[in-house]
């Protein structure tokens, strides 16, 4: 596994709805101007050990790909306005670590099974898939 940080705004809010609905439905989280979250993201890679390296994956081959496809993406953005991902999807942590699973699959062999997990807060995560 490894992990990695990145920071992001967003707004939850269904675009069908009223403004009332949203607020009904998102309460703060779907203030117009947006708030931030700091996210902690565990990648999980699950395959055997390959005999010449002692390794599953080089963590540093899987450091740069979060880095370069994830962090690159997110990390200090509005992921409304700033992730073409979101722009008909809303942000929740939820759909934040589908779209970060969808991005990193294709990007591993397919002997391995990816699991990602997304801290939105220290008390609120999500693993996808679960
Ligand atoms: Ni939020």
């Amino acid at each position: 596994s490894r992990k990695a940080h990145f920071n992001a705004a967003h707004r939850l809010y269904n675009n069908v709805w009223t403004d009332a609905r949203n607020a009904e439905i998102f309460g703060k989280c779907a203030n117009p101007n947006f708030h931030g979250h700091n996210y902690e993201l565990d990648v999980k890679v699950i395959g055997s050990i390959n005999e010449d390296t002692g390794y599953v994956i080089d963590t540093k081959d899987l450091s740069d790909l979060i880095k370069m496809h994830i962090l690159e993406k997110f990390d200090h953005k509005n992921l409304n306005l700033d992730v073409e991902e979101f722009k008909d999807l809303n942000p929740t942590v939820e759909n934040i670590a589908m779209v970060i699973y969808m991005i990193l699959r294709p990007l591993l062999e397919e002997q391995y099974e990816l699991k990602i997990k997304l801290y939105e807060t220290p008390r609120n995560f999500v693993e996808f898939p679960y």
